[in-house]
């Protein structure tokens, strides 16, 4: 994700004076690295404009960024979001595409996560472990056809271990990949 915000495009948060650095108050009953966890959300720029703007995670600005220079989000496009937990991607994808569940031509969003997701305007959740077997041919019946854009911002939970974390999040990019070259339309994107 671009962490300057100084692209000025429409996903980018804008520069403005800095707010003053919050302090995590309960430190003494967190582990370090949940205290360094707050500490960074605390004093993120993102998750308050993510709080500010109705976005239900920061990482919604990572896919305005990246859809603004890219223009992969064209309205009527039938787009998978794996790993779309909380649901900021799913929002975005949802409003670009102009999706509507009723209308079988208009723009479609299916997101998959392991974890619960809150409703989404416009889009299909589904709540699956995309690792178990089968996960990847429930998601291709609910498209019926092929997808003009397969998105996965998945991530492993971390063990603090760095080979082992690298190795989760490779894995989860070559499946995410294998499965974006199954389903994907000619000319689609990945
Ligand atoms: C960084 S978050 C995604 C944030 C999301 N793009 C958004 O904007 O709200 C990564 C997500 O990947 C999910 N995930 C990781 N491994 C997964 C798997 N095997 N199957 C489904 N979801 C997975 C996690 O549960 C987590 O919610």
């Amino acid at each position: 994700m671009a962490k300057s915000g100084k692209s000025g495009g429409k996903g980018s948060v804008s520069g403005g004076t800095r707010a003053l650095k919050v302090r995590v108050k309960t430190a003494r009953n967190r582990s370090n690295s949940s205290a360094r966890w707050l500490q960074r959300q605390l004093n993120d720029p993102y998750v308050h404009a993510a709080k500010r703007e109705g976005y239900r995670s920061r990482a919604a600005f990572k896919l305005l960024e990246i859809d603004d220079r890219f223009h992969l989000l064209k309205p009527g496009a039938r787009v998978v979001d794996l790993g779309c937990a909380p649901g900021g991607w799913c929002q975005i994808a949802a409003k670009r595409v102009k999706s509507d569940v009723s209308s079988p031509r208009a723009g479609r969003v299916i997101g998959l996560d392991y974890l619960e997701t809150e409703p989404v305007p416009g889009a299909t959740i589904l709540q699956l472990d995309f690792l178990d077997e089968g996960a990847d041919d429930t998601v291709k019946d609910l498209l019926a056809g092929e997808a003009d854009l397969v998105l996965s911002d998945m991530a492993a939970p971390t063990t603090g271990h760095k080979q082992t974390d690298h190795l989760r999040i490779m894995h989860l990019c070559e499946v995410a990949a294998h499965f974006a070259i199954e389903v994907l339309a000619p000319g689609g994107a990945f």
